[in-house]
């Protein structure tokens, strides 16, 4: 835990709330990173900031929110987001991310997909030439289907955990498991790596989110930049 990697994240937060404008409907991601886009809202909500509603990407982005005054709805209430802001383990030059360290990856993909504007958020240390040397995939899968699923991401070269959390089976808010795909290579091709992956009947989603960001606000030594390939 690295006290510095703490104020980078502070920085890119405040910085993101900064891109949400009054009657905006704002997506809420999930993680340390998003938590302090999360604080940072709030605080301009108390200050005056009329945001039309929020949507959440899990509970836990839904409590931190709600305890700052921000008004959280979900996506029956709000179809179509203006801007969505969460953050992510691995981002490359093209901005595709692995997501899902935290356990969150399908509600931050529908909610991101509803959103008109993805912007990622991180410090440095999330940035990489290629995808999948840091962190596993993360695929989210329906319990009944785990087993089959799981020879079938073997078979494309993963080597598989089911995601354990406190010493017990991680289960999603959408009541599936985890199973993490590492790929000691690194992924050469993500878009055609989450084909073969959406191509396996039992997979839910994955946690790579691919040609979703179109731009990322990044902390670091140098202050916060800006990447938009
Ligand atoms: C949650 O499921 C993840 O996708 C997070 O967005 C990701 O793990 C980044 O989290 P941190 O900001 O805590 O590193």
């Amino acid at each position: 835990h690295d006290p510095q990697q703490d104020i980078w994240k502070q920085q890119v937060g405040e910085a993101a709330a900064k891109l949400v404008e009054d009657n905006m409907i704002v997506g809420l991601g999930t993680g340390s990173t998003a938590n302090q886009f999360i604080l940072a809202l709030g605080r301009r909500v108390q200050q005056g900031l009329r945001i039309a509603g929020a949507v959440s990407s899990s509970q836990a982005s839904h409590d931190l929110a709600t305890s700052m005054g921000i008004p959280v709805a979900d996506l029956d209430t709000y179809p179509e987001l203006d801007i969505y802001i969460d953050g992510a383990d691995e981002i490359d030059p093209q901005l595709q991310l692995i997501k899902g360290a935290g356990g969150a990856l399908l509600r931050e993909k529908i909610v991101a997909s509803s959103a008109r504007r993805f912007v990622v958020i991180a410090d440095t240390s999330k940035l990489v030439q290629r995808l999948g040397l840091l962190f596993p995939v993360p695929v989210e899968v329906v319990p009944f289907a785990i087993t089959p699923v799981r020879k079938r991401l073997e078979a494309l070269g993963a080597v598989v955990t089911t995601r354990q959390r406190a010493g017990q089976t991680f289960i999603t808010e959408n009541q599936n498991l985890i199973l993490d795909c590492a790929f000691p290579d690194g992924i050469a091709d993500p878009v055609t790596l989450n084909a073969h992956l959406h191509a396996i009947v039992g997979v839910v989603e994955t946690g790579l989110f691919l040609q979703m960001a179109k731009q990322a606000v990044i902390g670091g030594a140098d202050g916060v930049h800006i990447i938009q390939p």
